[in-house]
């Protein structure tokens, strides 16, 4: 043992000594941070890329002084002092900081409140190079929709969360690269408290570790899910605020765009969109666009320009796989029915289908997941079914086996992103409202252009590589009810 551990100090003193200043006789180590940990009442991770992450917070869980910087290091035993970081503060009370510089396919450890330690908690790894591989060489990306239920006595969520946990042990013990989250993040009015609730209490330790990238759902916009308004200025809770109220201290009405904070100009790849309320961003060699379904799309003029976006933004891009996510699905016989307009509050779900599903298609998205219905559905691999559910007309829009039966993404049947007639115009779309309740089914169930419709909670997890793509239906417990393969 002696032998082994004198060279090893040897060796960690050269490399101090490599480190020092520059000054011959400076054999200390760099300072570390002296500051104390605080752990935070929300802590998260939002925009990571290759070369730098937002890390946001409010309150402290110990009631004491909310924490005002960060330190970080690829080292959790020493983070250096140089490395402490400012935090500029919100109107909403939440604190930022901006990390940048930072290398590609790293682990890096932070402390928040500028601790000169960290732990494996408080850690993430910046994505690989632009149209890079992860070391692993799988990307692992979470989704689940409509989760927001929260609070005393919903344990659905939870349940959730634990089974995606599960999954994830059991599968490569690889936990998610990204984390998505398809709308309806915070019932029943999308206020602050509620979520604090619904995300903040639920995910904590997976939010300390992997971004959140989330999408707006009808109850982002508060008035219990109605509201067909167009403009986050007007949201608004109904009743005495009985799940939360109205932001204390707003700088812009809605909370869901006070809390994240997203990309509005390419930050982390994708095309400048100009909003928050509608982005995309690359990771290794996935695109994934977040789409409004619930603001934008309902004004003329807003829709048109984030069409438009859209078809822009998709034509540059030239990664391996794209994901869309957005709230109101187009295919849906659940809680809500995709062939009925109610009272205009689903209007959304006409929108998509009869004006973006032809822009996916065309411009080869290959996957789609919404939410909105608290169900489980999964479509073939579709193309041009922009009608009501009775004018779906599988020989034409659907993927076809060797039978002539629409194919199913299973086994031989596997779909491949250039599809039978040598073009990459088809997309499978899956609805996903069913990560933290169920709501029944609408008159017609199943949709015809879904292969499988379940009433069950879960989500879904998205393992990928160069050559292979695989979406897995997840249940509480881990196992997997539905799984389809997109090869290139
Ligand atoms: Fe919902
Ligand atoms: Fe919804």
């Amino acid at each position: 043992m002696k032998s082994h551990l004198i060279p090893l100090l040897v060796v960690a003193s050269l490399v101090v000594a490599g480190c020092a200043d520059g000054s011959s006789n400076n054999r200390k180590a760099a300072a570390t941070c002296e500051g104390t940990q605080v752990q935070p009442e929300r802590l998260f991770l939002q925009q990571l890329g290759s070369n730098s992450v937002v890390i946001k917070w409010r309150g402290n869980a110990d009631s004491g002084a909310e924490a005002d910087s960060v330190c970080f290091g690829t080292d959790m035993a020493a983070l250096p002092a140089e490395s402490q970081t400012e935090a500029t503060v919100t109107a909403t009370g939440h604190s930022e900081v901006l990390l940048s510089g930072l290398e590609p396919a790293t682990t890096y450890y932070y402390s928040v409140g500028g601790a000169g330690t960290a732990d494996a908690a408080h850690s993430f790894r910046t994505a690989p190079a632009a149209g890079e591989l992860p070391e692993d060489g799988n990307t692992r990306i979470w989704i689940v929709g409509d989760s927001g239920v929260g609070g005393t006595g919903k344990p659905e969520a939870g349940f959730v969360r634990d089974g995606f946990t599960t999954f994830a042990r059991n599968n490569g013990d690889e936990p998610a690269d990204l984390f998505l989250m398809l709308g309806d993040n915070a019932y029943d009015q999308g206020t602050d408290l509620e979520h604090q609730r619904a995300i903040f209490d639920v995910y904590p330790e997976i939010l300390a570790s992997t971004p959140l990238w989330p999408t707006i759902g009808n109850h982002e916009m508060g008035t219990f899910g109605i509201s067909v308004d167009t403009s986050p200025d007007d949201y608004a809770v109904i009743g005495s605020g009985s799940n939360g109220g109205p932001d204390p201290a707003p700088d812009s009405p809605m909370p869901y765009l006070n809390i994240f904070t997203l990309p509005t100009d390419g930050e982390i790849g994708g095309l400048a969109s100009g909003t928050e309320q509608y982005y995309s961003f690359d990771y290794a060699n996935v695109h994934i666009v977040s789409l409004d379904s619930q603001l934008a799309i309902r004004d003329t003029d807003s829709r048109a320009a984030m069409l438009q976006w859209l078809k822009d933004d998709l034509s540059a891009n030239a990664l391996d796989w794209t994901i869309v996510i957005f709230h109101h699905p187009p295919y849906t016989k659940g809680s809500h029915d995709s062939d009925i307009e109610l009272a205009g509050i689903d209007q959304p779900i006409f929108a998509i289908r009869e004006e973006f599903t032809p822009v996916f298609e065309q411009y080869g998205v290959d996957l789609a997941y919404a939410g909105h219905s608290h169900i489980y559905e999964r479509s073939y691999y579709l193309n041009g079914h922009t009608g009501l559910s009775d004018t779906f007309d599988p020989a034409t829009m659907a993927e076809l086996n060797d039978a002539g039966a629409p194919s199913s993404g299973q086994g031989a049947e596997a779909y491949t992103q250039i599809a039978r007639n040598g073009t990459d115009d088809k997309v499978v779309y899956t609805v996903a409202g069913n990560g933290g309740k169920l709501s029944g089914t609408s008159q017609g169930y199943p949709h015809p252009a879904h292969f499988l419709s379940q009433l069950q909670l879960g989500s879904v997890v998205i393992d990928l590589d160069a050559e292979r793509l695989e979406a897995s239906f997840v249940d509480v417990n881990g196992a997997v009810l539905d799984s389809f393969v997109i090869t290139r």
